[in-house]
């Protein structure tokens, strides 16, 4: 658990200035070995005598990691927590935190510029220049879809999905949204933004941008019902968890034409992405970089490090995802 006195932490992974000092003053850190697989059995082998871990949205912390004897606290690097197993943890008393807040900004940033990319066709325009095929203005070259004006439709409200109203109005753009939790009508007045279902959003929608977090109801949200329901001229965007859009149903729904495009930075199996998405034009690629802005990858980082500071010296931590742990 610890030794001379010190108790031990865990870290996944490299974290951010200033996370490592932060964690240092707290405790003794012990890095996960590098060549070892990121498997629940090796990662419990390595957090054998810590009290905590501090994870990030890779490592599979489930109930053989969660039953280390002596561990008191997971903290994620990401707002996410779908990759712990949270009934599991509140059930061995197991504290779990996350970073909510610090990357709201950098991800709504990157939902808008994949919603960009993707009805400007950026990337396509990059790869054609760079090939060298630009041999002179073309009345009909590359032409994309307007944004200006155009009707967003935002799947999950919350902060992340304000953040990207409060940019679509900026564009002028008709903005509808999705969720089971309304918003107080002084926001939904402020952002312009007004509440519909599911069917309504999707039927109406010429970009649908996908904020929930992943969870049981809303593990492949989006499938062949949405994908036959939208516009053809219709453009996902996802930057919340790839198993929130069925992948091999958008990919059928791609080459059926039934919508034009996608800006992805999430994947259901990530690191792997579907390999029919990676010839696709129309599909903007990006490796779940929503957050990673100088910035906000190290405000990730202390704000990781100070929940488990806090809870290795005994404390409430104050992003608590179950505090029916710790009252
Ligand atoms: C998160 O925090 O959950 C993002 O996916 C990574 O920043």
């Amino acid at each position: 658990m610890s030794t001379g006195g010190r108790p031990r932490v865990l870290v996944m992974h490299p974290i951010l200035d200033p996370g490592p000092a932060i964690l240092a003053e707290a405790a003794e850190v012990m890095a996960y070995p590098a060549d070892r697989p990121l498997d629940e059995a090796s990662i419990r082998r390595a957090a054998e005598g810590c009290v905590g871990i501090v994870s990030q949205l890779m490592d599979p912390i489930r109930d053989t990691v969660l039953s280390t004897p002596g561990l008191r606290c997971v903290s994620n690097v990401a707002v996410g927590f779908d990759n712990i197993d949270i009934a599991a943890a509140t059930a061995r008393k197991v504290m779990v935190t996350n970073t909510p807040g610090v990357l709201d900004d950098a991800t709504a940033d990157f939902a808008f510029t994949l919603l960009m990319a993707a009805a400007r066709r950026v990337a396509e325009a990059d790869a054609f220049t760079r090939a060298g095929h630009f041999h002179g203005w073309a009345i009909d070259m590359m032409l994309g879809q307007d944004v200006f004006g155009a009707t967003l439709g935002i799947i999950g409200i919350g902060r992340i999905g304000r953040g990207v109203a409060h940019r679509a109005k900026g564009f002028n753009m008709r903005v509808l949204y999705y969720d089971p939790q309304p918003l107080p009508r002084e926001a939904e007045e402020q952002l312009g933004a007004t509440r519909v279902d599911l069917n309504r959003l999707i039927a109406e929608s010429d970009f649908i941008s996908v904020h929930v977090p992943l969870t049981q109801e809303t593990l492949h949200l989006i499938t062949t019902p949405q994908f036959n329901a939208m516009k053809r001229n219709a453009i996902l965007v996802n930057t919340s968890r790839g198993a929130v859009v069925d992948e091999a149903a958008l990919v059928e729904a791609l080459n059926a034409k039934k919508l034009a495009g996608a800006g992805l930075d999430v994947y259901e199996r990530e690191p792997a992405v579907h390999p029919h998405l990676i010839p696709m034009p129309n599909v903007v690629l990006a490796p779940h970089i929503a957050s990673a802005t100088v910035r906000t990858r190290s405000e990730m980082s202390a704000m990781a490090a100070r929940n488990m500071a806090t809870a290795v010296r005994g404390g409430r931590p104050p992003n608590l995802v179950n505090p029916e742990v710790k009252r």
